[in-house]
């Protein structure tokens, strides 16, 4: 849904309070930790001063248990632990920033698809229409054990259910007509019956009857991002998104991924700018390139040697600890993928590292370099940006991601990249409407 080609901006919050982060300067410098609005207020009002689209929230409702056999690693350390459902902050951010929207994870293996329809309902009416949906199926197994589950349901059948989830969701969202709510205080009629629609939705997985007891909301269909690099997650995403995050690691894979959603659109009857892709993305700004370069030292130092594994093992849903670090990626890859956990990405891993990469050499990189990565003066940052954007089609922009403080290294970005993307005519100046759609679609 992005028609101009400008550079859409991001910024994934879903770990900058935990992840070593915490300890790095200008993390919750000023503020108390974690718990309260007025940092995450704060937060707004900065992305909403660099012109930004989205803060973002991912969500797994888990404590990773992978490494080590126990919670121990997750907690000493902050391994995305703890993760607090961000969904209050929601309304308070939007009322303290007005422009920039707000993404939030919900999973369509745990909850109800009538739920979700009207939970975004609400969240699009309280935030004048700035809310995105991350439908995500979900891939931890201490998550499926916390929703009542003995196991983690297999891959493509949670994708399967998913299909299902979003198709429910999406026509409760149409249920009610955009004119249907008449108001006339003459006649009492509240809203015209014949614009408000019954489902009875009778699928594999839901029983819906529908309709959706709401207004309207400004947006009629919230935002739909969509994340899933496989096969059955690039489907869902062709099928249902209007915006996919995807974590590519060089420009051969991007163009390789972009081309691959694009194929996976038409088949779906929708054109490549119905579907903007944000690129993960870690930035290390400085005036200079020797002081960006101090920066990425610190960064790296506040990371302790085991961080990797600890961090493989959390997304694999396999103990690494227990892994010999001589083996090679190639030799762990079937039992990576017997986890049904996240095989989409490790497959990008082993496309775009050398797959004779032992355990042991993966582990020191995988924290750091799994996203794309720029480093240096605004200009470089810029520079960088602009190649892989333009390379990539032009169809979306960047999120923000990883190894960054706040709200110190995003009132940075703000400051520094910010500004120099205006200059080159690819960051926007001002909001183009009261909505998220409405800045994501020009
Ligand atoms: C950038 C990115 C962000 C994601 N955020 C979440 C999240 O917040 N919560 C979650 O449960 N899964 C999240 N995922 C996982 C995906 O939604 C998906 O469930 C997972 O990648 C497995 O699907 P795949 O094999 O199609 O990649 C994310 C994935 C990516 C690439």
């Amino acid at each position: 849904m992005c028609q101009s080609e400008l550079i859409h901006l991001a910024a994934d919050l879903s770990f900058f309070h935990t992840d070593y982060l915490w300890r790095m300067p200008g993390s919750w410098s000023g503020y108390s930790y974690y718990s309260r609005p007025d940092f995450y207020e704060d937060v707004a009002r900065i992305a909403a001063r660099g012109i930004f689209d989205l803060l973002f929230f991912g969500d797994s409702a888990g404590t990773s248990e992978e490494y080590g056999g126990n919670h121990h690693t997750a907690v000493r350390y902050g391994v995305k632990w703890p993760w607090h459902d961000m969904m209050p902050m929601i309304p308070c951010m939007a009322r303290a920033a007005h422009g920039v929207g707000f993404g939030i994870t919900m999973s369509t293996t745990y909850h109800h698809p009538f739920y979700i329809a009207r939970l975004f309902n609400a969240l699009d009416h309280v935030t004048g229409g700035r809310i995105a949906w991350n439908a995500v199926t979900s891939r931890s197994k201490n998550e499926a054990a916390n929703w009542g589950y003995d196991k983690l349901i297999e891959h493509d059948a949670r994708y399967e259910r998913a299909q299902e989830h979003l198709q429910v969701v999406r026509a409760l969202w149409d249920s009610v007509e955009p004119d249907a709510i008449v108001l006339d205080r003459e006649s009492g009629v509240f809203a015209d019956p014949q614009k408000v629609h019954v489902l009875d939705f009778r699928g594999r997985y839901y029983n819906v009857r529908g309709p959706l007891p709401a207004l309207p909301s400004p947006q009629g269909r919230p935002v739909i991002i969509q994340a899933g690099q496989s096969g059955p997650g690039m489907e869902l995403a062709a099928t249902y998104a209007d915006l996919q995050f995807s974590t590519r690691r060089t420009l051969p894979s991007m163009k390789e991924h972009r081309a691959a959603l694009d194929a996976k659109l038409s088949k779906a009857g929708r054109t490549p700018r119905d579907c903007g892709i944000l690129w993960s993305v870690r930035v290390q700004v400085a005036e200079s390139a020797a002081a960006a370069r101090e920066k990425e030292r610190a960064y790296l130092d506040a990371i302790p040697p085991e961080a990797g594994l600890i961090e493989l093992s959390s997304m694999y849903g396999l103990d690494f600890s227990l892994l010999r670090r001589d083996m090679r990626l190639i030799d762990v890859a079937d039992e990576v993928k017997a986890q049904n956990v996240h095989w989409g990405s490790f497959e990008e891993i082993l496309k775009t590292t050398d797959p004779e990469l032992t355990v042991e050499q993966l582990g020191r990189k995988f924290m750091t370099e799994r996203i794309l990565v720029a480093g240096g003066t605004p200009e470089m940052i810029a520079d960088q940006l602009e190649e892989w954007h333009r390379e990539t089609g032009a169809n979306g922009g960047f999120m923000l991601g990883r190894g960054f403080s706040a709200p110190g290294n995003l009132r940075e970005f703000v400051d520094l990249v910010v500004p120099e993307l205006q200059r080159r005519g690819l960051g926007r100046r001002q909001y183009l409407g009261p909505t998220l759609r409405d800045n994501l679609l020009h």
